[in-house]
């Protein structure tokens, strides 16, 4: 008989900032896959004798490659009651969940999805930045500054992208930024719009800087550092 898997948003990496349903699956998990951003004392709320499986992206380390995660949840599924996978903020943004259900649907295994606290929406209640405005910013957008090869996604929509009256949110972006702004500026978004780099969001190291798109480009083609960030532009001003 195969187990059950829960899908766990861990949130930013505060754990204050996990869901009671969230720390409940942890403590009652026979296994935990965790993401590396899901990792530290979150995964303290997982019972002793818990199986702690790291299968991250980062870190250093070689990366699974995401056919091998997906094998892998399958078997500790077949094997084990209860597993949780655990992926940093909520699990259906940017975080290759599609791969994982099709995985599971297809060996027949049940799951469900417990959502977690997005780093985008962290990152602006750090900051004290409504992501919504009634007048000037009726519309918000996440996307992510790569793709499948690391590289500025070619299919981006970079009318909307550079529509300075939404909120904006890139994911993964601090390498592709210089370059996503060029293209940006020259579909009409301002230079002086106002930006947020905000890095380790909830974590020890949080770091929250407000720039100009323009001077986010300039200090991110000096050198990017390795903490996980997300840059927001738009009208972010404060309260
Ligand atoms: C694979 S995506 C996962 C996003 C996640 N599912 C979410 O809802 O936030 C990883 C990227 O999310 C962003 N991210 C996640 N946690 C973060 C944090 N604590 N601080 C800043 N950025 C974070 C960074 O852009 C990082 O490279």
């Amino acid at each position: 008989m195969s187990g059950f898997v829960s899908f766990v948003g861990s949130g930013p990496g505060d754990p204050e900032l996990l869901t009671l349903k969230a720390v409940d699956r942890l403590r009652r998990a026979d296994a935990v896959l965790f993401d590396d951003l899901s990792s530290g004392p979150i995964l303290g709320h997982a019972r002793s004798g818990a199986d702690l499986i790291g299968v991250g992206k980062r870190a250093g380390r070689a990366s699974p490659r995401q056919h091998h995660v997906s094998r892998l949840l399958v078997e500790y599924a077949q094997s084990n009651q209860r597993i949780v996978r655990l992926k940093s903020g909520d699990s259906g943004l940017f975080g290759r969940l599609e791969e994982e259900l099709i995985a599971l649907r297809e060996a027949g295994i049940p799951y469900e999805i417990i959502p977690g606290v997005p780093s985008a929406i962290a990152a602006a209640a750090a900051a004290g930045i409504p992501l919504t405005r009634r007048l000037s910013a009726r519309r918000v957008q996440f996307v992510t500054g790569h793709d499948i090869s690391g590289q500025l996604p070619e299919d981006m929509n970079l009318l909307a992208l550079a529509d300075p009256m939404a909120s904006t949110v890139v994911f993964m972006g601090k390498r592709t930024f210089p370059k996503l702004y060029e293209a940006l500026h020259a579909h009409g978004l301002p230079g002086d719009t106002p930006a947020l780099l905000a890095e380790d969001v909830s974590g020890p190291h949080q770091r929250l800087t407000r720039l100009t798109v323009a001077d986010l480009a300039d200090h991110l083609r000096a050198g990017i550092g390795d903490a996980p960030a997300l840059i927001l532009y738009g009208p972010l001003a404060e309260g």
